[in-house]
């Protein structure tokens, strides 16, 4: 079952590919292309190229390719059926009816209801007579019944079927409920049991306002502390925020990066609903792009400890990279934002904003860090202060925040400011150099194909890969060379299966009188369709003269005819005089 393609071609053409990714990413025109920063890593310079002509992305910094629907999958998180869905809506258009295998999207709706009443339940529960611990905890955690309403905590019984039964009466079967994460199977075999069991619930709600998971805390000493739903085909830990929902609507370009459940929740309570955590993971380059779509800023508010201060270099470094201005938080005492603002009882909030508003930028962090940990007054320790700050200092690609900083590192260790500025040069002379290197050798790997995943033989091959791929982007181009090329190819010239596999899939979509890219989101994976639009658009149409298809041609077909060495070996007779026959021919 797939959808019309009469259909995708009328959703391609109503959701003009730029216009659809401008929602999302800044581009601006270069020559025929639209540029812009890629929303799918984090870069400074873009390498994120519109192709408006043929409908198509990609990113030469991370290889991310596709059509308009690989667009909306990757940024929302959808599967394709759901991101023709969403196209569809965006343009008014009625999905064909029985069309399309449902079945995915069928369950997951079930599982966002499933959760939905999970959340539901928890939530009555925590407010009867056996929820009355659960209460007195959160009340003695110091939140309020409007904070508690606000998150929608809740309580699991200790009961370990309650929330199972009450699902099912609900109608949801055994498998819904199991696969959305609120239950086990048992170990017998024979029914199923709650995951969450005697803990205060937090419901995990994304951006457009479904529970897709859970947190829940134990009341006691006993391990583990937090528990969270595993991923489900409704979440994934990696790429969600908790809280993220409430955070987005505050109007502010900045978000607080916080690790747990309660500081997010201590922190809004506080007057700051721009909170954030990771769910029980660290933090993620797809989170950190996530911010990115919400803010310009981040204010990093791990807890004080070492683990949360090991947390936030390794943040300082995923939001910079992401593209984010950062701001550290360190809150005094060793402790973690709830505990502070819990401290100062009804200071708290003033307490807390406070410390906020005294937070320096990651830069200042870091070399306050490095002051600390050397004895600056003896010489040794300065000299080995001031060659790790300027490492700081070497990374940033601003030059007038370099200069800033420069200016004030040199005060502070009392050196003149030149010193500093000649050993930043060093450094940064240095780092080039190792840069250039670097760029060098994974452009000599791409070329060798040592990473092709997609086209495995590549590397085996890479003179017919070459010509194979861009002869498949010549034929798309072209298609109607498409007869042209088939009567002067080998029969089995094509070495590669993968690229075989595309050839044959285009040759046949163009002698159909088809439109040769229109379906190929829905038709190869979604590296597969990456590769695609790589190999089309790194051949444009202006460069792809006849004469250089003939050449891809007569390159195929002589790397196909040669004859490697063992298979020489195991050849008869009659097939080696054949070949014999074939290469004077040749050199006729
Ligand atoms: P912390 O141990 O710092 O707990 O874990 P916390 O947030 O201060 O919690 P309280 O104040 O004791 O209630 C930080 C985060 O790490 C995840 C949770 O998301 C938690 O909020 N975590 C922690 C787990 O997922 N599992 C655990 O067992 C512990
Ligand atoms: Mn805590």
């Amino acid at each position: 079952m797939a959808l019309p393609e009469s259909f995708i071609q009328e959703l391609k053409m109503r959701n003009d590919i730029t216009e659809v990714i401008s929602s999302y990413v800044n581009l601006k025109r270069r020559g025929r292309n639209m540029v812009g920063l890629c929303p799918f890593h984090g870069e400074k310079t873009p390498s994120f190229n519109v192709y408006t002509e043929n409908g198509s992305f990609y990113c030469f910094g991370c290889g991310t390719g596709g059509d308009v629907i690989t667009f909306i999958m990757k940024i929302e998180n959808l599967d394709y059926i759901e991101a023709v869905k969403f196209l569809a809506q965006r343009a008014g258009m009625n999905m064909p009816e029985n069309s399309y295998d449902n079945s995915m999207a069928d369950l997951k709706s079930r599982i966002y209801e499933a959760n939905r009443q999970a959340a539901r339940y928890y939530f009555k529960m925590l407010h009867t007579s056996e929820g009355i611990d659960a209460m007195n905890y959160l009340r003695g955690r110091a939140l309020s019944e409007k904070t508690i309403r606000h998150f929608g905590l809740g309580f699991a019984p200790a009961q370990r079927y309650s929330l199972c039964r009450h699902l099912k009466s609900l109608g949801f079967k055994d498998s819904e409920i199991v696969a959305a994460n609120l239950a086990f199977k048992s170990k017998n075999g024979y029914g199923i049991y709650d995951r969450f069991s005697n803990r205060v619930m937090f419901p995990i709600i994304d951006l457009r306002g479904n529970v897709i998971a859970f947190g829940g805390r134990i009341m006691t000493d006993e391990k583990p502390k937090y528990l969270n739903t595993s991923d489900t085909p409704v979440f994934k830990k990696s790429a969600n925020l908790f809280s993220l929902n409430n955070a987005k609507n505050t109007g502010s370009r900045t978000l607080i990066l916080c690790e747990g459940y309660m500081d997010v929740i201590a922190v809004n309570q506080a007057g700051f609903e721009n909170a954030v955590a990771t769910l029980g993971t660290a933090l993620t380059t797809e989170q950190a792009m996530l911010m990115k779509r919400y803010a310009d800023e981040v204010v990093i508010c791990y807890d004080a400890d070492e683990a949360g201060q090991k947390a936030t270099a390794r943040a300082i470094e995923i939001l910079r990279n992401a593209g984010l201005l950062i701001r550290v938080l360190t809150v005094p005492n060793g402790k973690d934002p709830d505990e502070f603002i819990r401290n100062k009882g009804d200071d708290g909030p003033a307490a807390f904003a406070n410390i906020l508003e005294k937070s320096g930028n990651d830069v200042e962090y870091r070399i306050s860090k490095l002051k600390n940990s050397y004895n600056i007054n003896t010489s040794d320790g300065k000299i080995a202060f001031l060659t790790e700050a300027v490492k700081v200092l070497s990374s940033l690609d601003n030059p007038i925040e370099q200069e800033v900083y420069v200016s004030r590192l040199a005060k502070e260790a009392g050196v003149s400011k030149e010193a500093v500025d000649l050993q930043l040069k060093k450094l940064k002379g240095r780092k080039y150099r190792e840069n250039t290197k670097k760029e060098f050798r994974q452009l000599q790997s791409n070329l060798s194909g040592r990473d092709d995943k997609v086209n495995p033989q590549h590397y085996q091959k890479p003179r017919s890969t070459a010509a194979e791929e861009a002869l498949i982007a010549y034929l798309v181009h072209n298609p109607d060379k498409s007869d042209k090329i088939s009567s002067l190819l080998n029969e089995n010239g094509i070495q590669t299966d993968f690229n075989k596999k595309l050839y044959d899939y285009f040759q046949s979509r163009i002698k159909n009188s088809l439109d040769p890219m229109l379906n190929i989101s829905a038709d190869f994976t979604a590296d597969e369709v990456a590769k695609i639009i790589q190999i089309t658009s790194s051949y444009s149409k202006s460069v792809s003269t006849e004469q250089a298809m003939m050449e891809y041609i007569n390159t195929i077909n002589y790397e196909s005819e040669k004859i490697s060495k063992d298979k020489i070996g195991q050849a008869s007779e009659r097939e080696l005089m054949e070949y014999l026959k074939k290469l004077k021919e040749k050199h006729k």
